[in-house]
């Protein structure tokens, strides 16, 4: 299909998210290009975009840009955003506030009365954009932390819309949420919506008790399921459903990839490339703090110095893409991945023959499923995530069978993706014996734990999860509502 503007009528289906699913960068030169945009939110969302008819309302990344790039097949609304909103809503409130705060404070949120206004000011002109963007009637999704407060602010201005919102991160203890000074505002901002998604039923029900207490909202009691068993939150005569709604990848399409002989081939290439080592230890991540980066090279520098893992004949790739670069946390972060991969390289690696192969950059897509199909073992360590896709993307690449996945016990994806080696990422001893227990795996042993891995993530895709969400919001019937009215 071609790349097409918004219909002025307005779309049926409108996504609505901080991030396009390209962003611009303008080089020295002034040459710009448009990139796929980093991040898990944008792997999954595309192909659902691709196969809804509909718009996609998002800010382009760069400063006070209004300039809709060609997507194909999608229809885009850019929102502008000038270097202040960047520093006070995006840099600050979304990634120093909320982004911590949701992920355990492993490090300090900081709380700023400046960035709060401003992120007030950026959600209302996301929910103008998308109310203009949605035709009479439409279903409008709305993703993710940076947004909480555009599902009341967009009910407001369009009673019309059929309203879902997904949260991408983990939803935070009740202990943890309480120390937002604005947290009653971003309760009520949420239940504008007629869903509310989380991955995870603890999420869900963790907002649940908050639309209690905070909102003073009745509330269903139970325990939530998976993709069943939904909570419900009575705002005056509507009713808000809040449900848990594991996301995934396009496994078919990964798995199509990874098989094709242009990919097994790169993958030769890379391991030759890499010397022929008898391990290749591989991660994929935003370099970001979260993903404990440093948990797994420390684990690394350990077995390399007990003599349990060979220096000689074991690779280590470090694949990161950077992210957020302005922030304080995310500066000093890298600065510590960087000196630890040069120790580590300086004390067990030769000259031609680092120990740790680390790029701070991107990678395009074919290659990286090249770099899944030739680990030996992946890496995925964080301190907190909400699903991590990553994990799943490995998995999707393996239909040979081969490799093992070494996964942290606080992903959300470690609730499904059950026979991985798991490890609690703070256990610096407990990360060490999953990894040597993942390179030192018997080959039948491996292919068992690959099969029943490959058999969740094949069978629960990124179109599956879309279509529980969609499903789910669309059944958020009249009846239900008149019911409660009655
Ligand atoms: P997050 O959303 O926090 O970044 P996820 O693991 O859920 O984490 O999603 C990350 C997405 O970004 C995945 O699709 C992954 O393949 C992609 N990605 C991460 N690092 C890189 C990299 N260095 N090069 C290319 N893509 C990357
Ligand atoms: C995570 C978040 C997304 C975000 C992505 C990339 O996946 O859940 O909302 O888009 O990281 O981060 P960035 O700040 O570059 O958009």
């Amino acid at each position: 299909p071609e790349s097409r503007a918004v219909p002025e009528s307005g779309a049926e289906f409108v996504v609505v998210a901080n991030r396009l699913p390209v962003d611009k960068s303008v080089d020295t030169d002034g040459k710009v290009t448009w990139k796929r945009s980093p991040g898990g939110l944008v792997t999954a969302l595309e192909p659902i975009l691709r196969s809804h008819t509909g718009a996609w309302v998002g800010w382009s990344g760069i400063a006070d840009s209004d300039e809709n790039p060609d997507v194909e097949g999608i229809g885009i609304q850019a929102v502008p955003l000038s270097t202040r909103e960047i520093a006070e809503y995006y840099e600050g409130f979304s990634n120093a506030t909320l982004w911590p705060l949701y992920h355990d404070v492993i490090v300090k949120p900081e709380y700023h009365r400046e960035w709060w206004n401003t992120y007030v000011e950026v959600n209302r002109r996301f929910a103008e954009a998308a109310s203009k963007a949605a035709a009479e009637g439409a279903v409008v999704w709305v993703q993710d932390y940076q947004l909480q407060l555009v599902p009341k602010m967009l009910r407001m201005l369009r009673p019309d819309l059929k309203i879902g919102f997904f949260l991408h991160i983990p939803f935070p203890p009740v202990e943890l949420f309480m120390q937002l000074p604005w947290r009653t505002e971003i309760v009520e901002g949420l239940l504008g919506a007629d869903l509310i998604g989380f991955h995870l039923p603890g999420g869900a029900q963790n907002f649940l008790y908050l639309a209690r207490r905070l909102a003073g909202q009745a509330t269903s009691k139970g325990t939530v399921g998976v993709r069943a068993r939904f909570g419900v939150v009575q705002v005056g005569f509507r009713t808000v459903r809040v449900g848990a709604f594991p996301i995934s990848i396009d496994s078919g399409e990964l798995d199509a990839k990874a098989r094709s002989k242009e990919i097994r081939k790169r993958a030769a290439e890379i391991r030759k490339e890499l010397g022929n080592p008898k391990t290749i230890m591989l991660g994929v991540d935003r370099l970001d703090y979260t993903k404990g980066i440093d948990v797994r090279l420390r684990a690394l520098q350990e077995l390399l110095e007990e003599k349990r893992i060979d220096a000689a004949d074991t690779v280590m790739v470090q694949l990161a893409t950077p992210s957020r670069e302005r922030v304080e946390s995310y500066i000093q972060m890298r600065a510590g991945i960087e000196q630890l991969v040069g120790n580590i390289n300086g004390r067990y690696g030769e000259v031609a023959r680092p120990v740790v192969q680390y790029l701070h950059r991107p990678v395009p897509r074919d290659d990286l499923i090249a770099f899944f199909a030739a680990a030996d073992v992946m890496l995925v360590t964080p301190l907190r995530d909400g699903m991590n896709l990553v994990a799943k993307e490995y998995v999707a690449c393996r239909n040979d069978l081969g490799g093992a996945l070494v996964l942290s016990e606080f992903t959300g994806a470690a609730a499904e993706l059950r026979t991985a080696y798991q490890a609690n990422p703070y256990d610096l001893d407990g990360v060490k014996d999953a990894i040597v227990a993942a390179v030192e795996q018997a080959p039948e042993e491996g292919r068992r734990r690959m099969r029943a891995l490959r058999r969740q993530v094949l069978a629960h895709d990124v179109g599956k999860w879309a279509a529980s969400f969609l499903g789910t919001l669309a059944d958020t019937t009249e009846t239900e509502v008149s019911a409660n009215r009655g």
